[in-house]
């Protein structure tokens, strides 16, 4: 069996591939409400065979298109979709997890997410984890959307914004979209997101080092 079958219980054993790439690093999976949610559940579960710990936050919008479950099966990690702690959480989960974490990665990220981002509003836990990921941990996004919303110059200025303070972008890439049109506004495929993070990390030891 490889490191990715499914067991009985529909679970995805996930020991890490012998070339763990991401060991003992931390990230943070942000997930935004697009259609291409579907790959951030591949992605999630590379991270995690790249020996990743990897901790997933959805918007409510995020859950409409996946199940956290999904994300808690091929991470083995509690999935957050909440800004308010329930009664076993003992701190603030948008700041002890952008403490904790790496890289923030949000994929796929809406061109609302870009822009809550860019405006300083912090209205939800992704949005708010991205304000407090400032000065504790890097921040790489990658967009998804329909190509008249990406060529937007809202949308645009957005991204030239975050650029200008550090955060990072992938994608989108050309293609088929879900509406049917073609144009850029595909996520990067999980492959590529995997092998920006490995090239984001290699120069930076992880904190977990550094305790
Ligand atoms: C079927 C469907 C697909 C959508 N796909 C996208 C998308 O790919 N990218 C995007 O920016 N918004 C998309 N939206 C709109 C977002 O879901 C909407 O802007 C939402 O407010 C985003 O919320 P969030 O950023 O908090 O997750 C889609 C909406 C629907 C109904």
């Amino acid at each position: 069996m490889s490191a990715s079958d499914e067991n009985s219980t529909g679970q995805t054993n996930q020991s890490p591939d012998p070339a763990a790439s991401l060991e003992r690093y931390e990230l943070l999976l942000c997930v935004t409400g697009g259609i291409a949610c579907y790959k951030s559940a591949d992605l999630a579960s590379k991270l995690t065979r790249a020996g990743a710990s990897v901790t997933v936050a959805m918007t409510e919008n995020a859950c409409r298109f996946v199940t956290p479950l999904t994300f808690q099966a091929v991470t083995r990690n509690r999935v957050f979709t909440s800004i308010w702690p329930d009664m076993a959480d003992h701190d603030s989960k948008h700041i002890s997890l952008t403490e904790r974490a790496d890289l923030m990665i949000i994929a796929p990220a809406t061109a609302s997410m870009i822009g809550k981002i860019a405006g300083g509003i912090a209205d939800d836990l992704v949005s708010t984890m991205a304000m407090s990921a400032c000065g504790s941990c890097e921040m790489l996004i990658a967009p998804a959307m329909n190509s008249r919303m990406f060529s937007s110059p809202a949308l645009q200025a957005n991204i030239k914004t975050l650029e200008a303070r550090g955060v990072r972008f992938i994608g989108p890439n050309d293609g088929r979209l879900a509406c049917g049109t073609t144009g850029p506004g595909r996520m990067s495929e999980p492959d590529e997101i995997l092998t920006a993070i490995e090239s984001l990390l290699a120069q930076t030891p992880p904190k977990s080092n550094l305790a």
